[in-house]
This record gives C-alpha cells, sequence and structure tokens, in this order.
C-alpha cells in the first residue's frame, strides 16, 4: 500500500520511520517533510493545507492511506474534504473531521463538552466583546492567577496565566479587541490549577480506543522550566508520577467519559485524541485536547509502541481496534530538542549541521531541516529530536542529552535538564 503522511516536524520523522518498517507499506510520501524525512520514504513539497494539492497528489500515487500529522489540515476539514469527493471517499484518513477536530480547533467547545459529560477540568466561563463588560466584573470577583485563552488554533501562543486582576482585565480587553485574530473572538477565563503536566494519548476509531504510552513534555525554553513558552523541548516516556492507579482514574475519568462522549454528541471520531492533563494532588483533569499526537511527545512515544503502526491505523480504519492487541516495550525513551539561536523568539535558519553521524545511543528525529545536495542545514526553530531508547529513565536521559551535545550548528541551544528533575 502507498501510504500519504502529511507534516514536516519530528512528529512526522517518528511517524515515518515508524510506518516504513511495515511490511504493509510499500511507498511512503511525507508531504513536505524535512531534511530527514526522505530517509523512510519521498518528500513531496506541497502545503498540507491545499486540499486540491493533497487531492492531486493521492490520485497520482495510488494512495491507500493518508495520516495526519499537524492540527490545522485536520480542523480546517481535511477529513470532510475527503468524504465529499467520490474519486478519494473510499480512501481512509487518521484523524477526525471537522466535528471532532473542534475539541482542539475550539476551547469554548471543549470546555463545554467536558461540562456536558461530566470530564475533569477547572472552572471556566467563555466571553466575547458582547460580554466584555460581563467578563471584567467576573474577573474582579475572581482569585488570581487566572488563565485567559483564546478559543481558536494561536499556535500555542493563546495562552495567558495572570497574576494580577488588573492585568486579567487588560489581556481580556486586548483579546476581545483582536490581540490573537479570529482565535480570540471568545475568550475562555480559567481557573489556574497547581499541580504537575503530563499528556496521555489515544488511537481510537470512534467505538474502540487503545491507549498509547504516556509523555511527559517540557514547554519552557530555560534550564529547570523557566522562560518563554515553546513548542517542546523535550520529552519523556513513560511518566514515573504517573502510576498505575492513576493511570486507571485517567482511563475511568476522562478517556471513556470522552469517547463516550463523541457517541453520544454523534461525532464519529477517527484518529489520536490527546489528552493534555494536571495532576492535582492525586486527580487528573483536562488543561486541554488536541486532535493529533504531541510533538515532542510522539518521538518518546513512538520507540515504546512494538506494534506495526500502519497495521495499526488499518485496524483504526475499519473500526477493529478493539482486536488489536498492543505492545508497549518496558524501555525507557527520552527526546531532547536541538533548537535554533533565539528560539522561540526570532531565529536564524539555513546553519549547517555537523555531527549527526556521531551520535552513539540514540535516533535523531528531524524537525526543522532541510537536505539539498547532501548538505542538511536548520530550516526552522526547532531543529532536531535526538531520542534514546533504553533499559532506565537515567540512561535514556544521559544517552540522549549527551548525544544531542555530539551534534553541532551555528547558535544550536538545547536543555541539558530534560526529564532528570524527574529522577
Ligand atoms: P494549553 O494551550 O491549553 O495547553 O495551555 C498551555 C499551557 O498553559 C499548559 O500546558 C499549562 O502549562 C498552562 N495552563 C493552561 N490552562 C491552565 C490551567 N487551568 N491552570 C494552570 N495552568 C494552565
Ligand atoms: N507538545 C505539546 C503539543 O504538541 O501540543
Amino acid at each position: 500500500m502507498n501510504i500519504l503522511l502529511l507534516g514536516s516536524g519530528g512528529r512526522e520523522s517518528a511517524f515515518a520511520w515508524k510506518m516504513s518498517q511495515s511490511p504493509l507499506c510499500t511507498k511512503l510520501i511525507i508531504a513536505p517533510g524535512n531534511g530527514g524525512t526522505s530517509a523512510y520514504g519521498q518528500n513531496v513539497k506541497l502545503d498540507p493545507n491545499n486540499f486540491n494539492a493533497v487531492k492531486a497528489l493521492v490520485l497520482k500515487e495510488n494512495i491507500g492511506l493518508v495520516v495526519v500529522g499537524p492540527e490545522e489540515p485536520l480542523v480546517n476539514g481535511i477529513h470532510d474534504f475527503f468524504l465529499k469527493d467520490d474519486s478519494l471517499a473510499n480512501i481512509p484518513v487518521i484523524g477526525p473531521k471537522k466535528e471532532g477536530a473542534i475539541l482542539e480547533g475550539s476551547k469554548d467547545f471543549s470546555k463545554q463538552f467536558m461540562a456536558r459529560h461530566g470530564i475533569p477540568t477547572a472552572g471556566s466561563r467563555s466571553f466575547t466583546s458582547e460580554t466584555l463588560e460581563e467578563g471584567l466584573t467576573y474577573l474582579e470577583n475572581h482569585i488570581t492567577p487566572i488563565v485567559l485563552k483564546a478559543d481558536g488554533l494561536a499556535a500555542g501562543k493563546g495562552v495567558l496565566i495572570l497574576d494580577s486582576t488588573k492585568e486579567a482585565q487588560e489581556e481580556l480587553k486586548l483579546m476581545l479587541s483582536g490581540k490573537f485574530g479570529a482565535a480570540g473572538t471568545t475568550v475562555v477565563v480559567e481557573e489556574f490549577l497547581t499541580g504537575i503536566e503530563l499528556s496521555v494519548f489515544i488511537l481510537t476509531d470512534g467505538k474502540n480506543y487503545v491507549i498509547l504510552p504516556e509523555a511527559k513534555d517540557y514547554k519552557r525554553i530555560g534550564q529547570a522550566d523557566t522562560g518563554l513558552n515553546t513548542g517542546g523541548m523535550g520529552s519523556v516516556s513513560p511518566v514515573p508520577f504517573a502510576t498505575e492507579a492513576f493511570l486507571k482514574e485517567v482511563e475511568q475519568d476522562i478517556i471513556i467519559p470522552t469517547v463516550e462522549g463523541l457517541k453520544k454528541d454523534k461525532i464519529n471520531y477517527t484518529g489520536f485524541i490527546f489528552f493534555g492533563l494536571i495532576k492535582v494532588g492525586d486527580k487528573p483533569y483536562v488543561i486541554e485536547y488536541n486532535c493529533r499526537m504531541g510533538d515532542p511527545e510522539t518521538e518518546s512515544v513512538i520507540p515504546r509502541i512494538e506494534n506495526d503502526l500502519v497495521e495499526l491505523f488499518m485496524a483504526t480504519s475499519q473500526k477493529r481496534l478493539n482486536e488489536v492487541d498492543l505492545k508497549i516495550s518496558p524501555k525507557h525513551a527520552a527526546t531532547v530538542m536541538i533548537v535554533a539561536g533565539g528560539y522561540p523568539g526570532d531565529y536564524e535558519k539555513g546553519k549547517t549541521i555537523t555531527g549527526l553521524d556521531n551520535i552513539r545511543q540514540s535516533m535523531a528525529f528531524h524537525a526543522g531541516t532541510i537536505t539539498e545536495g547532501g548538505v542538511t542545514k536548520t530550516n526552522g526553530g526547532r531543529v532536531l529530536a535526538i531520542t534514546s531508547l533504553q533499559d532506565s529513565q537515567f540512561e535514556a536521559l544521559q544517552a540522549a542529552t549527551a548525544d544531542a551535545a555530539r551534534i553541532y550548528f551555528d547558535g544550536k541551544y538545547f536543555r541539558e535538564d530534560i526529564g532528570f528533575d524527574l529522577m
């Protein structure tokens, strides 16, 4: 079978690495891919949000399975586009339709969904420019810190945590007058929860689900979790504080009510659900849903899955995930992200990367890279995800961190403390 994978990040590198190992995969096309994905298949330059270009590629290459990595094409309705087109309708797409992707695409929708189905989450209220005055009064009477979230997709920048009422009121005004564009026409004002975060993932066919290995991602740019938020600077899987009892509770209180809630709401969901959770005391709460896998969580999660990923995707599209026996490696994965100097602010591209052959005990999943004439250069903020799979967490962390140090490009930066806080 010929398979099309949409996306270009470290997440897609990990998917491509794994899918290319499947005997079911005849040809893998990654669109647009990056400087490393061409090792697993063929890169094709294309914008995944240009659905007509995707269609042309699918028909030309006789694609039998489409896997959508990032959220944007899903929220924009790529799965719906396939179903509406006679020539594409029978081609399985991994990733929900618009009606499911809205769990990520609208925070207001996801809060209403959780309230409707009794899923534990921070208390919240939503406001628009019409209800601004009410919102300001609400903030006046609310304790700080308080969380403001732009309703729509804002590339990870739409969440603000404010320590003072005055600041929160100012930000609410700014957001409702267009600070985040259309994404901020509705703002969710949410109670601040104190706890430790982790990510739990399922793959669901709408009827059944399998729980994938959990992961923890490190969002801040600086050592010891300081400085600006990024897309993610590293990850580990498994997560030591996610005990068996805690994960059972996550399944009972969050996963089952979510899958059942989707059914009750007649949302036929095919694909990944990423539960961004926070452990408050012993209890899990949902911070957010995503309609895709996490990045850099995927780079730690995928190497621990022993099943054939293409077979898992086929079982998902054929609604027979109940027949799948998921085999998870007991090994520990650690991922250290190497980023461009300046990231998450302004950074330069086009720096030559050397030392990729020097790494000893890890895999280098490319993210923001481009390879031209045999030379690999930086092409984004998050450049390479260095993942090591070892018998113990300490060995995995040490190996990934040591291997990250063996790679060089001008301005390179990585956190040397990823995961060590959990030891
Ligand atoms: P989100 O985009 O919803 O994942 O939010 C980004 C980050 O903001 C999360 O990973 C948390 O670190 C933080 N955050 C969001 N909502 C809350 C909350 N209710 N309480 C505490 N921290 C939060
Ligand atoms: N690592 C967080 C995310 O993918 O949204």
